[in-house]
């Protein structure tokens, strides 16, 4: 085992570990074999989850405003890493502090990439508030008519199986999106064709959206999701790039087939 999957539970991770059956998976709540105890929160934990490990896969700790002190603290404990494949997200920008300060701590590494994948098709089933609006009929965002190149989390996970493991290392930005840029309205229509279920789409204002998202989540990340959702407005994640063909030699999975394979 010279691979930490960090997250190697979630929606990346998971599949991750299931391409990688030799590497290590990094849980609060340790069960399996392969699994060690690991918690962003309790920085104990790092040293012995990256015992002989070499190469990482990073998913940033989860709501957290600046993770790079955390994440520093992890990087100066891995003596042997060579290699760090980042979780980030193609909606976060470059900073100097905060999650966009994340890539340049990995790019000083011998051996790293930084994944930059568009929104999940995932978010449309299981936990996800947007799940919810699917299940009763009514997805809401403050997004408009603005298009996402909405990717399957099953290619992340091969994008991020060759980042880990191809010889020569990727040293690189992957920008990661599905086959195509759809509006949540044509996500919904192609929800409502497969299933035969009626899902419709209805756009509010930033404002409105924050106040949804504070009911279950803290104010300045509700306003932080609100406006990401007005820059898909503003067309920012209208693109699709070719990363999935281009690193796996698969075609990236397609919206329509997520819904078919999922309902
Ligand atoms: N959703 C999207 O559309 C999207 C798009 C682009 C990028 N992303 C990025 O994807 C990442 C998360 O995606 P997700 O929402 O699908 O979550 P997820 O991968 O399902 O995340 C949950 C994982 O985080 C682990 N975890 C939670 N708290 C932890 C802690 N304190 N210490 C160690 N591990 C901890 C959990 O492990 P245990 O419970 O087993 O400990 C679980 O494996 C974020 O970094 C986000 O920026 C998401």
């Amino acid at each position: 085992m010279t691979t930490l999957i960090i997250g190697g539970t979630g929606t990346t991770g998971s599949r991750l570990a299931s391409l990688l059956p030799d590497a290590r998976v990094g849980t609060r709540k340790p069960v399996r074999d392969n699994h060690v105890r690991f918690d962003w929160d309790v920085p104990a934990t790092f040293e012995h989850a990256l015992d002989g490990i070499r190469n990482v896969y990073l998913i940033p700790p989860i709501g957290v405003v600046d993770p790079v002190p955390v994440v520093e603290a992890l990087l100066a404990r891995a003596r042997l890493v060579r290699r760090v494949v980042l979780l980030s997200s193609s909606a976060v920008p470059e900073s100097a502090t905060g999650m966009g300060a994340l890539p340049a701590l990995v790019r000083a590494l011998p051996e790293w990439a930084v994944l930059r994948p568009s929104w999940f098709m995932q978010n449309f089933t299981g936990e996800h508030q947007l799940a919810a609006g699917v299940r009763a009929g009514e997805i809401v965002t403050a997004t408009g008519a603005g298009r996402v190149g909405f990717v399957d989390a099953a290619d992340i996970a091969t994008v991020a199986a060759r980042a880990l493991t191809d010889p020569l290392p990727h040293n690189t930005d992957h920008l990661i999106t599905g086959p195509e840029a759809l509006s949540y309205a044509e996500a919904a229509a192609i929800i409502t064709e497969v299933t035969g279920k009626p899902v419709r789409h209805r756009s509010v204002s930033t404002a409105e959206m924050t106040e949804r998202f504070a009911a279950t989540l803290p104010r300045d990340f509700a306003a932080l999701l609100a406006r990401l959702d007005e820059d898909i407005r503003g067309g920012a994640e209208d693109r699709v790039t070719t990363t999935v063909p281009d690193v796996t030699g698969r075609p990236a999975g397609s919206f329509r087939d997520f819904v078919r394979q999922n309902s």
